[in-house]
């Protein structure tokens, strides 16, 4: 057990970003319901996930992250968990064939309900109210009854939380996944597409390959690797309250496991090394990310290190670099040095979305996707020189069609933005923004892995579901 840690110690030190709840008694009632409640995932499937971040982290896999900046209880319904999820896979594919190495398969989903935010208040048309936190604190409407934070929402996002979950294991494991239908999908796709021509030879190749398989008599039917996937969950652990309910002793290890998500991430405005959001995160067994950003120093990042990960288990912790496509080059490879020297072991993921916020002409908080693809690349070559594994990507998708981001094959303009800017908090890529990213970043993984040796048949295969 580890020195001085319980699912509580961090109500002990200091914390940033805590929601002002008005009624201190309603909300212990509400934790100590929710500590009572079944757990949504179990310590088994995130040290699953352990062990393939592990493989990541020695250059054998690459992370797929992705999903809702916020989820809303408003926009809960099957057809968007299955769009966001059709999408995700086919993205998942592009990946897989292009590396050819599994890709990790993490949703941002079924628990992504808490948002740090920059001010606590706001003025909409001249009236202050309380800043919107994420579904799971209070409503977004701009009214002071919304603005209350509520703790029954934690028991709506635990139970939504739940349902999602519910139907993305169905879809993962009962059929949905199937190969040849996500690859039919991005055919689909290309299609109708203005970039048809320059990823037609990728897609090619994969239908080519699936042919070729079906010929060796490798179908959905001999072989469940091509109709079901592993697919996990996570979400920033920012609300400490809900997440100190939801963590349980494993009984099979006797170690903590937070259950409300399979990977857990601390955020970039809440990871101070003595506050509580690390401080709790210490403390679970689970796979956890850690955002950094551009204020972070590279002998900090160390210390946060030692704190997550003093063991240095492979798998168990993702640095989640967004600094932005301009600040990329100036931060990363210092911190990637660091990380060397100190023998480290990590994976290094990028999330393109955060440090390339802009705001348009029209108002609207955007992101250009030239600026979103130019940080996964500028990632990318300074991992290549540095000699270490770009390991993954953390983006805000979506699979519906809204226009919240600028540019992709369609030429999104900002005057466009207004059309369905569905968002309750950043930008995402719509689902042909998405996966023309991940046709872009295949791109860049052939890149990386022309540059290695060349690389035999060996037990990686074994993991390539
Ligand atoms: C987020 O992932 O939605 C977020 C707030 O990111 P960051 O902590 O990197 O700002
Ligand atoms: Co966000």
């Amino acid at each position: 057990m580890l020195n001085n840690w319980s699912p509580d110690s961090w109500r002990k030190v200091p914390i940033v970003q805590v929601p002002d709840y008005a009624d201190a008694a309603k909300l212990a009632v509400v934790e100590k319901r929710l500590a009572g409640f079944p757990p949504l995932v179990f310590a088994g499937e995130a040290r699953k996930l352990k062990k393939k971040l592990a493989r990541v982290s020695e250059g054998k896999g690459f992370l797929l992250q992705g999903g809702d900046c916020a989820e809303s209880f408003a926009e809960h319904s099957a057809d968007n968990i299955r769009d966001f999820f059709r999408v995700f896979l086919q993205m998942a594919v592009v990946l897989t064939f292009a590396g050819g190495q599994p890709v990790v398969k993490v949703g941002r989903i079924a628990g992504q309900f808490a948002k740090p935010r920059s001010s606590p208040t706001e003025k909409i048309d001249g009236v202050e109210y309380p800043i919107y936190r994420g579904d799971i604190i209070n409503g977004s409407e701009a009214t002071a009854e919304a603005r209350q934070p509520d703790p029954e929402r934690q028991i709506m996002a635990y139970r939504q939380s739940a349902a999602t979950l519910n139907l993305l294991r169905a879809f993962a494991q009962g059929g949905y996944a199937n190969l040849e239908h996500v690859h039919r999908w991005t055919l689909g796709f290309l299609q109708d597409s203005p970039a048809f021509e320059r990823y037609q030879e990728l897609a090619n190749r994969i239908t080519e390959t699936m042919g070729f398989m079906r010929a060796c008599g490798i179908t959905a039917e001999t072989a469940p690797q091509l109709r079901q996937t592993d697919f996990f969950t996570s979400h920033e652990a920012l609300l400490l309250g809900y997440e100190q309910a939801m963590t349980r002793i494993d009984s099979t290890s006797g170690d903590w496991y937070a259950t409300s998500g399979h990977m857990l991430w601390v955020g970039d405005r809440t990871r101070q090394p003595d506050h509580a959001h690390i401080e709790f995160c210490r403390g679970i067994k689970n796979p956890v990310g850690l955002k950094c950003g551009p204020s972070l120093k590279a002998d900090e990042l160390i210390r946060l290190i030692d704190t997550l990960n003093p063991e240095n288990e492979p798998g168990r912790l993702t640095l989640i670099a967004r600094f932005g496509a301009d600040k990329v080059e100036k931060h990363l490879p210092e911190m990637i040095r660091a990380v060397k020297r100190e023998g480290r072991v990590v994976v290094w993921s990028c999330d393109p979305m955060h440090g390339n916020t802009i705001k348009a002409t029209s108002g609207y908080k955007t992101r250009p996707f030239d600026a979103i693809l130019l940080e996964v690349r500028r990632f990318m070559a300074i991992h290549q020189t540095e000699g270490t594994h770009a390991g993954g990507i953390h983006v805000e998708m979506t699979g519906k069609d809204v226009t919240e981001c600028t540019g992709g094959v369609r030429a999104l303009r900002d005057e466009d933005l207004n059309d369905r800017y569905h968002t309750f908090c950043d930008p995402r890529l719509n689902a042909a923004q998405a996966l023309e990213l991940s046709f872009l970043v295949a791109e860049e993984i052939k890149k990386e892995m022309a540059s290695r040796p060349p690389m035999f048949f060996d037990d990686t295969m074994e993991a390539a579901e």
